[in-house]
Formats: C-alpha cells, sequence, structure tokens
C-alpha cells in the first residue's frame, strides 16, 4: 500500500473537514453548507462510512485529499505533509518533495518561518527598545506580541538578504519569496525596513505573508504588505482566521474589522473571534472563508466615510453569501483598537453583544443621506435600501425587516410589502429546483448494506448472481461491477467499487450513500428482505413474461411449447418466494 493510503486509512474525514465547517449528524452522515459554492440550505455532505464529501449543489467531490488540497490550496504532497504531521503519522524515508511547484513553495514557506524568526529577535533586542516602547504606547500586551508573532524589521535593509542567503537560498527563489525586492542593477534589498512586523498565516497556521507598519511618520506607506506569491494570495486570506475559527465556531459568531491593530485590540479584550481583510476590499473567498465557521458576522468597520463606504459594500457581498450581519457601532469616532484602549475591555464587549442588525445601520445612513420629510426622499431611502434587502433569502425574516423599516423609517407599510413580494417572486424564479433522488429506497439500502456489511456481502451477492429484477436498475451497471470484484476476489469497498465506475455510475453511488432520506440502521435482516422484495419482482416479471409468451404460443398454435411454459410456470408459483 502507498503511503497515501496507509495515511487516509489513519484518519477521519469527518474530523478533518469538521476544522473548516461546522458539520451536522444526520444519520449516518454529516451535512453543512458547502464551503465551494454559495447555498443556504446544506447539501454538503461528508461520509463517515465511506470516506468521502460531495455537494449536491455545485458537484464537488472528493476524499480527504481532495477536501484539503481545495480548501487550503495545496499541492497533493503538501497535503499529504500536512496531514500526517497533525496526525502524528510518521513520513516515509524518502523525502516527500514531490514535484517542482511543492519544492517552490516548500523554500518560500522555509523563509518565511526563517523571516518571522528574524524579525521577533529583532524586536527582542536592545537596539530595539524604542519599538517596544511604541507598542507598550499603543496598548499591545507582551502576550499578545508573543501571540501574534510581532517582530520589527530593522532598517538596514540587508538583514533578512543576508541570512537567507546564508541559509542556501538562490536569487530565483529570493525573487519568489515576496520578502526582498530587487533594485535596478539587479542586487537585492530586504523589502521591509523599520517596520513592526505582522505575520500572516494561512488556515492551517503557516506564515504566508506579512503586514509592516511604518514607525517613521514620514514614511510615505503606514501599512505595507507581502505582494502576492506563490503561496499568497491577497483576496483569499483573513488575517487571524487561524486562530480565531475556533472561537468563532464555538461562539457561532465572527468579528470582523479593518486592520491588523483592530484584531489584536479586540482579542486583547476578550473578542478573540477577530479577523481582518489585509488592505484589500472584501471578497467573496474570503466570506466563505468565515462562513465555513459561523454565519453569524459582526461588522466592526473603522466609522470614518471610507470606513462606512466599505461597510456597505461589504453589507452586499455578505447578504450575497447569506451572511447574518450585526454591525458595531462603536462613538467617537473611534476604531475598534483605539476604543479597546479608550474604553477598555468591558465597554467593547458590550459594544460587540448590542450590535443590532445591519438594516438599521443602513437604515440610519439612508436617513443621513435622503430627505425623510419628503415623501420622495422616503422612497428614495427605501431604494437605497433595497438592494440589501435583496439579499436576505429567509422569508419570515424578510417581513420582518418589511415591517421593521417600514416603521423605522416612517414609511407606508403597503408600499415596502409590494417591493418585498416582488423580491420574493425574483428570487423564487432563480433559485433552481433540487433534482430528485434518482434511485429506489431498496436499491438504496441493498448497495449500502453490500457496501458496509461484509458479514452479509457474500450472501447477497451470490444470491443476486441467480437473479434478473435488479439488471433494470439504474444502478445495474454498479452491481455488475460489484459481483465482478466478489467474483475476482477483490476487497470491496466505496472507494475500491468507486475506482471502477464510470463516472455516471459514480455520480449515483455518491447520491446514494448520501441520500438525503434516512437510512435505517442496515442489518443483515433489512438486506434479507431486500432480497426478498428484489425476488418477488424478479418473479413478477418473470411470470407476466411466461403469461404473454403462453397466450403468444396458443395464439399461433405452438400448443407443446404452450405446454412446457405452463408447466414451468405452474412449478415457480409452487417455490417459496414465489407469487401467492
Ligand atoms: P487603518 O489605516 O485603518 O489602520 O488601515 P489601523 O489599523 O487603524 O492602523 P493604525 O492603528 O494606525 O496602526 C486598516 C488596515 O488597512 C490596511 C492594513 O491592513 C491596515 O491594518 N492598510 C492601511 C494598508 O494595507 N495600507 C495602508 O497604507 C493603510
Ligand atoms: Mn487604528
Amino acid at each position: 500500500m502507498d503511503f497515501a493510503q496507509q495515511l487516509k486509512g489513519q484518519i477521519d474525514i469527518v474530523q478533518v473537514i469538521s476544522e473548516y465547517v461546522r458539520l451536522r449528524r444526520v444519520g449516518s452522515r454529516y451535512s453543512g453548507l458547502c464551503p465551494f459554492h454559495n447555498e443556504k440550505t446544506p447539501s454538503f455532505s461528508v461520509s463517515a462510512d465511506h470516506q468521502f464529501f460531495r455537494c449536491f449543489g455545485c458537484d464537488a467531490k472528493g476524499d480527504v485529499f481532495n477536501f484539503v488540497m481545495n480548501i487550503e490550496g495545496l499541492t497533493f504532497w503538501e497535503t499529504l505533509k500536512k496531514l500526517a504531521e497533525q496526525h502524528g503519522v510518521p513520513l516515509p524515508k524518502q523525502s516527500l518533495a514531490g514535484d517542482e511547484r511543492t519544492k517552490i513553495r516548500a523554500g518560500i514557506y522555509e523563509m518565511h518561518e526563517i523571516a518571522v524568526e528574524h524579525f521577533q529577535r529583532n524586536l527582542a533586542a536592545n537596539s530595539a527598545s524604542s519599538v517596544r516602547q511604541y507598542l507598550g504606547e499603543r496598548g499591545v500586551t507582551r502576550t499578545s506580541v508573543e501571540q501574534f508573532q510581532l517582530g520589527y524589521s530593522d532598517s538596514s535593509g540587508r538583514s533578512l538578504l543576508k541570512i537567507l542567503e546564508q541559509r542556501g537560498f538562490k536569487p530565483d527563489q529570493l525573487d519568489a519569496s515576496g520578502l526582498v525586492g530587487r533594485r535596478d542593477d539587479g542586487g537585492f534589498y530586504d523589502r521591509f525596513r523599520n517596520r513592526v512586523m505582522f505575520p500572516i498565516h494561512n488556515e492551517s497556521g503557516k506564515v504566508i505573508a506579512f503586514g509592516g507598519r511604518a514607525l517613521d511618520p514620514e514614511d510615505k506607506a503606514k501599512y505595507m504588505n507581502s505582494p502576492e506569491t506563490e503561496i499568497y494570495k491577497k483576496s483569499q486570506v483573513l488575517y487571524n482566521l487561524y486562530r480565531a475559527k475556533h472561537h468563532a465556531m464555538k461562539l457561532d459568531r465572527i468579528l470582523l474589522v479593518e486592520g491588523y491593530m483592530d484584531v489584536i485590540g479586540a482579542t486583547q479584550a476578550g473578542a478573540t473571534e477577530a479577523v481582518a481583510t489585509c488592505g484589500t476590499a472584501l471578497t467573496v473567498d474570503q466570506i466563505r472563508a468565515m462562513k465555513r465557521h459561523s454565519q453569524n458576522l459582526h461588522l466592526n468597520f473603522d466609522p470614518d466615510s471610507a470606513g462606512a463606504k466599505a461597510a456597505e459594500r461589504s453589507i452586499a457581498a455578505l447578504l450575497d453569501e447569506n451572511m447574518r450581519i450585526r454591525i458595531v457601532e462603536l462613538d467617537g469616532g473611534l476604531d475598534p483598537d483605539e476604543y479597546c484602549k479608550e474604553h477598555g475591555a468591558e465597554a467593547y464587549l458590550e459594544k460587540v453583544a448590542k450590535a443590532k442588525a445591519y438594516f438599521y445601520w443602513l437604515a440610519d445612513r439612508a436617513r443621513g443621506k435622503f430627505d425623510m420629510r419628503d415623501p420622495q426622499g422616503r422612497v428614495d431611502a427605501f431604494k437605497f435600501l433595497i438592494p440589501s434587502i435583496h439579499g436576505l433569502h429567509d422569508q419570515i425574516e424578510r417581513a420582518a425587516v418589511a415591517q421593521d423599516i417600514a416603521n423605522y423609517l416612517g414609511l407606508e407599510k403597503g408600499l415596502v410589502l409590494d417591493q418585498f413580494r416582488k423580491l420574493a417572486l425574483d428570487r423564487a424564479s432563480r433559485e433552481p429546483q433540487k433534482q430528485a433522488d434518482p434511485a429506489r429506497a431498496t436499491d438504496r439500502m441493498l448497495l449500502a448494506i453490500i457496501l458496509t456489511e461484509p458479514d452479509a456481502r457474500d450472501h447477497l451477492l451470490s444470491s443476486m448472481r441467480t437473479l434478473t429484477s435488479w439488471r433494470r436498475f439504474p444502478t445495474a451497471g454498479i452491481y455488475e461491477t460489484l459481483l465482478g470484484m466478489h467474483e475476482n476476489g477483490d476487497p470491496i469497498g466505496y472507494e475500491a467499487l468507486n475506482a471502477r465506475l464510470q463516472p455516471s455510475q459514480q455520480e449515483l453511488l455518491a447520491s446514494i450513500v448520501l441520500s438525503r432520506h434516512e437510512s435505517p440502521q442496515a442489518s443483515v435482516d433489512d438486506a434479507l428482505s431486500c432480497l426478498a422484495a428484489l425476488e418477488r419482482h424478479e418473479v413478477e416479471n418473470t411470470t407476466r413474461e411466461m403469461k404473454d409468451s403462453i397466450r403468444a404460443a396458443e395464439r399461433e398454435g405452438r400448443f407443446a411449447d404452450a405446454f412446457e411454459l405452463m408447466r414451468k410456470l405452474s412449478e415457480m408459483t409452487r417455490q417459496p418466494g414465489g407469487i401467492r
């Protein structure tokens, strides 16, 4: 068995996926909102019995490796390594260096590890006392410095470069790292100079980039971030998600702020579920990364007009992804970091706890923008709110919001309700119908038992060999493959079977195994009654066919044939399991 198979045997897909997706147990499978597309009701399933996942909405599917590769954007080799390390499975002797791309990425990861340590050493050095003082004045505790692995990039402009070169990294590797820049004459220099360094981690906690805050007020850019690299795609990363996600899952709530310092301030205050974008507009990928851990989002952007505009845009994008949004409002024009420092942890946590649903905040914005004494102004205000309300998928919630907004803005209820009804119609015509389950109950149960009950399998497959009725089922090809495997003495299981099937049969198999219908706990008795049902079908079919043949023979004057057929028929109906 190769290492991948061996590893797979030692890890549980349900446990691995629960690190990324909020799952609920439904019978023998687990269900949740699909992390790979936008949906309101869960069509994402994970089978514990068969160790695979499948989404009926977007068709994402595969084993535990496929899942981790996709969700983390890792190569196959990186996925093996990560899972092996996580589960304490020793890697094989010859290293898992794998393909070319993995090697390049491994170099960049390593350079980032070296950089984190280097920046941390710098910050601890005697010469950096003013930097430590700066952090102290901003209220960053020592614990936070450690927790967030904060560091300092000195102003020499060469010190990280020197270490990387000493460690044997070649110019093309340095180029690919994003940690150094290149002058016109071809020489390298440290990209970050005289800045407080904030390491940015991916969801598994590996450092993939940095944000650096200028210490010199004269510096042109207050914050500078790593460029995109092989391991860093800005639009997919949220600062602090790898730590916040566990809290977010537990609390079923996530807090989105704008800056690195805001995350640190909020975390120190006890809002450990805080994450931030890294200086970019909120993207769908980032929203989905949050949604996997909780659908309830508290938005706490800066109160200035840029922050408010960003919040408006974010609300629209978040609603598109069915997030439930509340807005944290802080007085005094303070951002989360400043508020925590000025008013303390308790005050901030209270603001978070008391955050109101987003539409009140939007309605307030509308009030500021339009003349609410004028009927037309009120209608305009409502129109301003429509795109955001449009995103509300829940009917009851929509109706409640309609009431609230009507009251809040002093609008005629009729006007609001009318608009809402139109929105609802629109939406109904846009949402696709769920497709029907293609397999029948007997079929589903039989297949499940054959796959999961080794004791019953032999008996069932041997019996099926002599039957013909199942050959008419949509699943016939699957059973034939199973019979072939059985005959050859091949080990039988979901994966082995799946590997031998045509793509359309694989679809069918997955849909049966992950059927939405609760399959009762399968027992050998169940299997036997399935078989009896099959046999009855079989006899019924054969009987009907024989009767047809007898009639045809009689019509055509072949009386000897007719007589022989009748004899066979009466023999059959006398057997147990025959028709009564
Ligand atoms: P802010 O300017 O609101 O930063 O930018 P802040 O967190 O309050 O900064 P402090 O408190 O003055 O240190 C919020 C976020 O936007 C990004 C950074 O990610 C920052 O944390 N940003 C900001 C940049 O990428 N570049 C910039 O020049 C400014
Ligand atoms: Mn700030």
